[in-house]
């Protein structure tokens, strides 16, 4: 995820600017950039790759004295990485940074480039600078120009914009991407996209809320919401960067847990309307070529391609396959040009991952990744690409980039269908209102992860747990043992829930630890009576569902969602937080587990 400082005082202002975006690195980034106002000039640099590359280009520069400036670390959404792509992107006389995505920037560039404005970069950010610079043409000043431009605005956002036209200010903006404000005692003024970037130069700070807007001058900030100036209120900072980069969460797993809602909001941008699904990424593919869809991928990743394959048949009535990317690589498999090749991978590395996409380019088959990170091996090889947009995963154990990949399968089997015409219009309004209340669905409780922190101290031992699950939950229930094993070390396995007295139900005693998963609106008779065979062979139940269970013998109630998909990704948050909360009380390194790494580029 991209990350944004900004400053106003009379240091060196490259000086913050630097060490605030390389505190910010951790966020993930593929070009960095700074723009600095001095003296009614500015000057502004821009690198692709490594932060080192800007450091080195800004080497001869100095910027002492009174004046202000921004940086940005870009992690790509829109238009490929590239030093073009990177902010700050400028107009005539203004510079604008922005994290996040406009949702509506086709529309305002159309118009733009109809009055006659180029466009450099293919970002959606480049529109706010040039319509900025229109309103100040057509006699705004820069406060009213900044604000008519905020007003026009769709979509996410965490805003700086300099502009010769005001020298002395830096404007701002948020919404639904954080941004906060700092100062101290020597009336130095510091932005920045989290704590991190500002320890050891602000004081204070305040932390701004969805839809405040403002400016900042050297002895003045003006804060805004709906119109109405507001007071800011300052609070002190503390001094830990490590708690900093943490958000105040006890690992980074546990935040990227609680990141799941905004990350996913991001997934869905700019690919949802009212009517239908957009996925402009996959103009590449030619899928009237297409009958069928093979998956590989690993881990995590297969988890939800295999998720994906009951949507597949199920939504875009196309035959779907899915296969460990280690086994399919040596199995030598029978590969047909009519099949839509998918690998999935957060990190674009996977070795396995890899090798079976290029197998299957080898063999004239059309290739999509669902990938996290931009420019990597996967992506660059893959014939098109949809992002997942989960910002840097830092936890060795997967959970945001799962959630991503699930939001971003389920857009493709929706858009698939779409094209096949194998989904009516009420399915189609049905599944966009269950995609777009997915968000909030994906709020962590507090109640709920106190009841998991409370009962996890009964599920430190025993010989084995077992989760299980029908349909779509049976790969949760097999990602949510892997996310148990890998940092709890206890035995975990997934099952379908009608598998288990094909035989592993001679396990059950009361020290098997059974966690069925039981949505309402999925086979639910079907799991009670498997679960009640459990039971009745005494073993431990931990049932998470939206309805009472008799025989469990503790109990998670999820909300009354209508639509399974609300349900998984309820039921997935949980799994995620018991894991953890066991993880914690065995005293293990929950970020980054015994024999494990990040991305595994070995087979
Ligand atoms: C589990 C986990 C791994 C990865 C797997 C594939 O928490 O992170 O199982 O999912 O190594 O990695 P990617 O998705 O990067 O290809």
């Amino acid at each position: 995820m991209c990350g944004i400082v900004g400053y106003i005082g009379d240091n060196e202002k490259k000086e913050f600017l630097l060490n605030g975006l390389k505190e910010l690195e951790y966020r993930g980034y593929d070009s960095a950039g700074i723009a600095v106002l001095k003296d009614g000039h500015i000057s502004s640099y821009r690198a692709l790759g490594k932060l080192e590359n800007l450091v080195h280009k800004t080497a001869s520069f100095s910027s002492d004295g009174f004046g202000l400036g921004m940086g940005h670390t870009r992690w790509a959404t829109h238009g490929k990485p590239t030093e073009v792509n990177a902010h700050p992107h400028r107009g005539e006389f203004s510079y604008v940074i922005h994290n996040g995505i406009i949702e509506n920037y086709k529309e305002i560039k159309e118009n733009l480039q109809a009055d006659g404005i180029t466009f450099l970069s293919q970002t959606d950010s480049e529109v706010i600078v040039h319509k900025f610079e229109k309103f100040i043409r057509e006699g705004l000043n820069a406060q009213e120009a900044f604000k008519s431009t905020i007003n026009m605005l769709q979509g996410a956002y965490a805003i700086l914009l300099i502009t010769k036209d005001e020298p002395e200010t830096i404007f701002f903006a948020k919404n639904a991407v954080p941004l906060i404000l700092g100062q101290n005692a020597n009336g130095e003024k510091f932005m920045s996209s989290s704590d991190s970037p500002l320890i050891g130069y602000a004081t204070e700070v305040v932390y701004l809320e969805d839809g405040e807007y403002g400016w900042i001058k050297k002895d003045e900030i003006s804060l805004f919401i709906d119109e109405s100036p507001i007071i800011p209120i300052f609070q002190t900072l503390g001094r830990d960067k490590i708690y900093a980069q943490k958000d105040g969460f006890r690992f980074f797993m546990e935040k990227e847990i609680y990141e799941q809602s905004t990350v996913v909001s991001e997934t869905l941008m700019g690919r949802v309307n009212d009517e239908n699904i957009e996925l402009d990424e996959l103009k590449e593919i030619d899928f009237s070529n297409i009958d069928s869809i093979k998956i590989c991928a690993c881990g995590t990743s297969y988890h939800s391609g295999l998720a994906a394959t009951y949507l597949f048949e199920r939504l875009s009535k196309i035959r779907c396959s899915i296969e460990i990317a280690s086994e399919f690589r040596y199995k030598k498999p029978l590969l047909d040009k009519r099949t839509l090749f998918i690998v999935i991978s957060q990190s674009g590395e996977t070795a396995d991952t890899l090798e079976a996409l290029k197998m299957a380019k080898k063999a004239g088959m059309q290739t999509l990744a669902i990938c996290n990170v931009d420019n990597s091996s996967i992506v660059r090889l893959s014939n098109a690409t949809l992002l997942t947009r989960a910002g840097i995963e830092k936890g060795v154990a997967s959970t945001k980039a799962f959630a991503t990949q699930m939001v971003t399968l389920w857009l493709l089997a929706l858009y698939l269908g779409q094209h096949r015409k194998t989904i009516n219009n009420e399915t189609m309004q049905n599944e966009i209102k269950a995609l777009l209340h997915t968000p909030s669905v994906l709020h962590v409780n507090d109640n709920t992860h106190e009841k998991i922190r409370r009962l996890s101290k009964r599920y430190l031992h025993g010989h084995g747990f077992f989760f299980i699950g029908r349909d779509i939950f049976f790969p949760l229930a097999l990602e949510g043992a892997l996310k148990l094993k890998e940092i709890s070390y206890l035995h975990a396995e997934g099952y379908p829930s009608g598998e288990m007295k094909h035989g592993p139900i001679a396990l059950a005693d009361s020290e098997l630890f059974t966690v069925a998963l039981m949505p309402q609106n999925m086979l639910y008779d079907k799991t009670k009576s498997n679960v009640e065979e459990l039971s009745a062979r005494d073993a431990t139940i931990l049932v998470i569902s939206p309805k009472e269970f008799d025989l469990a013998d503790d109990f998670i109630k999820t909300s009354n969602q209508s639509h399974p998909m609300n349900e998984f990704f309820e039921m997935m948050i949980i799994t995620q937080i018991f894991a953890l909360e066991i993880a914690v009380r065995l005293g293990n390194d929950v970020d980054m587990p015994r024999n494990l790494a990040k991305s595994v580029t070995v087979e």
